[in-house]
């Protein structure tokens, strides 16, 4: 039985559950909020934290990985939410790279993985995986600015969903995929995440954060996690970090 620390509203999940996890707690221990105050996404942005209509929780995990394999977590996380997502709501949703959770265009949810120092012999390293996901929103509920690239799983199936019903079965989803991966490594865990990558083969661009643009065909992530972009001179480009957009 993992521990789940629940609370009506605090700044960020993540926040908490960092200190849970620098104190000692265990693998698999999670912090959920019906509401955030101060919801943290990607790329220092914000995330939106209604009360009670989404989703908003993190999972402290311990994996027996090299230090160097903690960037795939956030890929391993995402497959981990959309299959969790598909067999408790009865959704079809997909991945897009690096973290993002996708459904007929739109974004139904995100992942926000923060680690421990893994350098210096730090003895028990640690990762925290945030997770937020639209559940019960109507279109109403989101913010003008992001109302036409949002969608929740209300919008999609007409139908509510219990929150904390949806939470078990996600972290019960992500434990087995980190053992998943610690025994079978990241090639297997590859092959999964390509049946539900929204970008594959599709034509996309990339901006970096100096302004450098690539246009190209996405290839899907690598062996290290990095996308890769075949773009229109046949050159291969491999994407650490930034946002990806669909060409349309
Ligand atoms: C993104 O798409 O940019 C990632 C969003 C991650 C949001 C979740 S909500 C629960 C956890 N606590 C946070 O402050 N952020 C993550």
């Amino acid at each position: 039985m993992y521990t789940t620390h629940i609370f009506t509203s605090t700044d960020s999940t993540n926040k908490i559950a960092f200190n849970l996890a620098q104190d000692g707690a265990e693998h698999g221990t999670a912090v959920i909020a019906e509401m955030q105050l101060k919801g943290r996404g990607r790329l220092d942005r914000s995330w939106h934290s209604p009360a009670k209509t989404g989703l908003y929780c993190s999972v402290i995990i311990r994996p027996k990985i090299r230090s160097e394999d903690y960037p795939k977590i956030t890929l391993v996380a995402g497959l981990s939410v959309s299959q969790a997502l598909d067999s408790s709501c009865g959704i079809q949703s997909s991945v897009k790279w690096p973290n993002d959770i996708y459904i007929n265009g739109r974004k139904l949810g995100g992942i926000l993985t923060e680690s421990s120092p893994l350098s210096g012999g730090i003895s028990c390293p640690f990762a925290v995986v945030g997770i937020g996901v639209n559940i019960n929103n109507s279109k109403e509920d989101f913010a003008p600015e992001i109302a036409k690239k949002a969608t929740s799983v209300f919008i999609e199936t007409g139908g509510e969903n219990d929150i904390e019903e949806v939470f078990q079965a996600i972290r019960a989803e992500l434990l087995k995929d980190i053992e998943f991966f610690e025994q079978k490594g990241f090639s297997e865990i590859l092959v999964r995440w390509r049946k539900k990558d929204m970008l594959q083969g599709k034509l996309v661009r990339w901006m970096s954060q100096n302004g450098e643009v690539i246009c190209g065909k996405s290839e899907g992530p690598d062996l290290d996690g990095r996308l890769v972009v075949k773009d229109e001179a046949g050159v291969h480009h491999q994407i650490i970090t930034g946002d990806v957009l669909l060409c349309l």
